[in-house]
C-alpha cells in the first residue's frame, strides 16, 4: 500500500465537516492498544531519512500528520515503504546528503512534522516551502526559525508573525550553538539538534523544564554521540557531536500515551467501566496524566511494567472511580501538555474544585486549546474560569448535564475530549468536526465502539 491510499489533505478537507455525537454509553469494557506514539513515530521517520541504509520500523502511526513527515521525507531525497500495517522501511539519504524537494512541503494539521523538518532544512544547503492547513498557518514558527537563524540558515520569505508558508534556506555549514529555548519545548529543542547534526561541531540545548527526550533517545539508538545532564531543579542540558554517521537501527514503536488518554478518562467517568489498555508508553516525560488521574481518585493499576524498543511501557487496567478536584501544578505540564483537554473533561466529573495552572503554550497549539476547552466545558453545562493562564473547573460530582454542540477548530484532542464527556454525560455531545482525529488516532471510533462506547 502506498501513500496515495491514504486521504490526502485535499481529501480530508474538501469533504464536509464530519458532525459526530457521543451518547451515554453504559460501562466500558474489554481491551484496546492504542496507535503508536506520535512523537516518536515522527522522528523514527526523520532518523531513517539522515541514516544511510535500511530503517525498519514497527507500530508506526499510520495517521495523516505522520504520513505527512513520511511524505516530507520522501520529498528529500529517502525511499519510504509501507510494508504492512505499522510496518515502515525507510532507505535514508544521510547527513549532508538531501535533496531539495521540488514541490513545498504540506505538512497538515502538524506542527510536529513542519517544526521538526525545519530543522532537518536549517542544518542543510537546501531551500524548501514549509506549509500547512489553516491551523498550523496560525501557528508560531519564529520560535524554531530564531535558534536556525543563528545557526546560519535563512528565512527568505514567511507569512506575518513569522508563521507558515515559510521559505526556509538552510545552512551550507551550520554553526554549533548553545542554545536556551525560551520555553519548555521538545519540539524546539529537536529542531535545534537536528540541526546541529550537520554541524562541524558540539551543539548544546539548555532547557529548564524537561521535555519529552525521544529525540535525545533515538539519536543515541541510531549510534550518535549525545550527552544529558540535569540542569537547575526540573532542566536538562542535552549536548550532541556534530555530523555523525547515524546507522539505521530497527525501531518498535509504543502505545502513544496522548491517544491512551481518551480512553482512560473515558472508562474512569463511565460508571461501571473495566477496561485494559495494553502496552502504553509510560516514559515520565510523558506520564503527567497518569500521576494527575491517580491524584485525583482514579482507579488505574499499572500492569505488567516492560521495556519495549528502549522506552518503559505499561498495561493500565482502568475502572470506573469517583474523582475528587485537584491543584495542577504549572511545573507538570510539560509531561502532560496535549493531556489538558481530555483532563479538563476528567476535573469536569470530579467533586470540588480543578485548577491547572500554567497553560500558556495551551494557546498555541492545534487551536487555542484554553478557550476551545472552557468553552465546550461551557456548552456541557460545566463553568470554567480563566484566570491568567489557569483554568479552574468546578466538578460536578459524576453528574454533568452535556447536550451541547463543540466548536472543534481542526483540533483533534478537543474533539475526542468532548466525545468522552458525551459518553458519560446525561444528554448526547456533539462536536462540529470529527475529521481531524485521523490526524493522531484514526482508529478512535472504532476502538472506543468496541468498548462500548455509543456514537451518532
Ligand atoms: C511534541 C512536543 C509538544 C507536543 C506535541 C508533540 C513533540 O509540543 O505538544 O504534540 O513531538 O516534540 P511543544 O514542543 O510545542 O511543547
Amino acid at each position: 500500500m502506498s501513500l496515495s491510499h491514504f486521504p490526502s489533505e485535499a481529501a480530508l478537507l474538501e469533504a464536509a465537516p464530519n458532525r459526530l455525537a457521543a451518547q451515554a454509553s453504559g460501562p466500558l469494557r474489554g481491551r484496546l492498544k492504542p496507535p503508536g506514539d506520535k512523537s516518536i513515530s515522527h522522528r523514527a521517520l526523520i532518523l531513517g531519512l539522515l541514516s544511510v541504509g535500511e530503517t525498519l520500523i514497527d507500530g508506526l502511526l499510520e495517521g495523516d500528520d505522520v504520513l505527512r513527515t513520511a511524505a516530507a521525507c520522501r520529498a528529500l531525497g529517502a525511499e519510504v515503504v509501507r510494508l504492512g500495517e505499522g510496518r515502515w522501511r525507510v532507505s535514508g539519504c544521510g547527513i549532508g546528503s538531501l535533496l531539495a524537494p521540488r514541490e513545498p512541503l504540506d505538512f497538515g494539521n502538524s506542527g510536529t512534522g513542519a517544526r521538526l523538518m525545519m530543522g532537518v532544512v536549517g542544518g542543510h544547503a537546501i531551500t524548501a516551502c514549509f506549509d500547512g492547513d489553516a491551523s498550523l498557518r496560525k501557528r508560531p514558527m519564529r520560535r524554531i526559525l530564531d535558534p536556525l537563524v543563528q545557526m546560519g540558515a535563512e528565512v527568505l520569505s514567511e507569512a506575518e508573525g513569522g508563521r507558515c508558508p515559510i521559505l526556509l534556506k538552510g545552512a551550507s555549514e551550520p554553526v554549533p550553538i548553545l542554545y536556551e529555548t525560551p520555553v519548555a519545548s521538545a519540539q524546539i529543542k529537536s529542531a535545534v539538534l537536528l540541526a546541529g547534526l550537520n554541524s562541524p561541531g558540539r551543539t548544546t540545548v539548555v532547557e529548564t523544564e524537561a521535555s519529552r527526550d525521544h529525540t535525545e533517545k533515538m539519536l543515541a539508538h541510531f549510534g550518535a554521540t549525545i550527552s544529558v545532564e540535569p540542569f537547575g531543579t526540573h532542566g536538562r542540558k542535552i549536548s550532541l557531536e556534530g555530523r555523525p554517521e547515524l546507522r539505521p537501527a530497527p525501531l518498535s514503536v509504543p502505545a502513544d500515551p496522548s491517544s491512551a488518554a481518551f480512553p482512560m478518562v473515558a472508562a474512569t467517568i463511565a460508571p461501571g467501566s473495566d477496561i485494559v489498555i495494553e502496552g502504553v508508553m509510560t516514559n515520565p516525560l510523558r506520564a503527567g496524566l497518569l500521576a494527575t488521574l491517580l491524584e485525583m481518585g482514579a482507579d488505574i493499576e499499572i500492569l505488567d511494567r516492560r521495556i519495549e524498543g528502549g522506552e518503559e511501557v505499561a498495561d493500565l487496567r482502568v475502572r470506573a472511580a469517583a474523582l475528587k478536584g485537584v491543584d495542577v501544578p504549572a511545573a507538570r505540564a510539560p509531561s502532560m501538555i496535549d493531556e489538558y483537554p481530555i483532563l479538563a473533561v476528567a476535573a469536569a466529573f470530579a467533586s470540588g474544585l480543578t485548577r491547572l495552572r500554567g497553560l500558556h503554550e495551551l494557546r498555541v497549539k492545534e487551536s487555542d486549546r484554553l478557550a476551545a476547552v472552557a468553552a465546550g466545558l461551557r456548552e456541557a453545562g460545566v463553568a470554567t474560569q480563566i484566570i491568567g493562564d489557569d483554568l479552574i473547573v468546578e466538578g460536578r460530582g459524576g453528574e454533568v448535564e452535556g447536550g451541547g454542540s463543540v466548536e472543534t477548530h481542526l483540533d483533534h484532542r478537543i474533539a475526542m475530549s468532548f466525545l468522552c464527556l458525551g459518553l458519560a454525560s446525561r444528554q448526547p455531545m456533539a462536536i462540529d468536526d470529527s475529521r481531524m482525529i485521523a490526524t493522531s488516532f484514526p482508529t478512535f471510533k472504532a476502538d472506543m465502539e468496541r468498548l462500548g462506547a455509543r456514537f451518532a
